[in-house]
């Protein structure tokens, strides 16, 4: 078969981002449902959600962005470059704070329904303004090769991670 044939089929980079954000989304829903004295489920379901994240923020703004500020053609769309990473960032706080809180209190809870109302603002507002700004901006073959891109930096992040936390567990 053809190459570009097998490739028609592929997906690219709105597909990946688009998924990544509704694993994230999944996972925050659920952690939502925990309750006050689930501690191992939410810790450990924080742990999957701040990995998640934060590969989806890091590739994001490694290779996605950049590409999609290259591309760019008006104002606006520099504007939603510089508002996407300002999201990521008000995400990192509130992470970072959901992670202090502990497991069993009110507080968790509360930062917890932030963090997704949150996640959840990011994402709409990303699928509906900057990924389809990005596919008239860049072509379908500029999406597939950032596809690769994206996909292969979060298998060497997704692994860097693990190899860290076997070390961690690993006896000394
Ligand atoms: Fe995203």
């Amino acid at each position: 078969m053809p190459k570009s044939k097998t490739r028609a089929a592929e997906k690219d980079a709105i597909t990946l981002l688009k998924e990544d954000h509704k694993k994230i989304r999944a996972l925050l829903g659920e952690l939502e449902e925990t309750s006050t004295r689930a501690v191992d489920t939410r810790e450990e379901l924080l742990q999957t959600i701040e990995r998640e994240l934060k590969i989806h923020a890091k590739v994001e703004e490694q290779i996605f962005y950049p590409a999609f500020r290259e591309a760019a053609e008006k104002q606006d769309d520099k504007k939603l470059y510089y508002e996407a990473l300002e999201e990521h960032h008000v995400v990192d706080t509130v992470l970072a704070e959901l992670k202090e809180a502990a497991p069993t209190s009110d507080e968790f809870a509360a930062k917890a329904k932030v963090l997704k109302d949150l996640v959840e603002h990011y994402a709409e507002e990303e699928e509906t303004e900057m990924l389809p700004r990005a596919r008239k901006l860049m072509g379908r073959h500029k999406l597939l090769e950032l596809h690769d891109r994206l996909a292969e930096a979060k298998t060497s992040l997704t692994e860097g991670v693990l190899t860290k936390l076997v070390e961690l567990v690993r006896p000394s």
